[in-house]
């Protein structure tokens, strides 16, 4: 069994998201997501629209995904790819050129897929106004 992981914080869920996923899990049998926490965003001055909790059912509702982890930190890779046996760590395009995750190579392989070209959770939020939206997920069912 062929295991994947990615990364990434899945926000207003998209088309783009939707392909690298089934490109993703198209590399292997299994596939894990990271998915940034609401902390993790914060210290990284991001703030998603939907909370970590609904994020995660998001994701755990499509077929390509298997598994939803929390994604804490920069550092927590290499034991993120120990602990789910993962052969292969798909990354966006985004990071494609950067040597940031070589190291990753001496524990899996390493694949860097293309964005889809004209989408983004940022053109979303800018395209609908809602940069300075205030959410409120108190009125979601559970
Ligand atoms: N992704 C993609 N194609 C897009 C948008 C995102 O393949 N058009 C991929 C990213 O490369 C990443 C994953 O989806 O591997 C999750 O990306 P994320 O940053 O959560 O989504 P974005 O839409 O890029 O969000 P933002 O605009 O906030 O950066």
């Amino acid at each position: 069994m062929k295991r994947v992981l990615t990364y990434g914080t899945f926000d207003l869920l998209h088309y783009g998201h939707i392909e690298i996923l089934r490109r993703a899990k198209a590399l292997g049998d299994y596939l894990v997501v990271a998915l940034s926490t609401d902390e993790f965003n914060e210290s990284k001055g991001k703030t998603a629209y939907h909370s970590y909790e609904t994020r995660k059912k998001m994701l755990e509702a499509i077929r390509y995904v298997d598994l939803v982890i929390p994604e804490n930190s920069w550092e927590q890779k290499i034991n993120d790819i120990k602990e789910y046996h993962i052969d292969v760590v798909v990354m966006g395009s985004d990071w494609a050129g950067s040597d940031r995750f070589d190291y990753l190579k001496d524990y899996c392989d390493l694949v860097f897929l293309e964005r889809t070209p004209g989408v983004s959770t940022t053109m979303i939020k800018h395209d609908l106004g809602l940069k300075e939206a205030v959410k409120n997920e108190d009125q979601l069912p559970e």
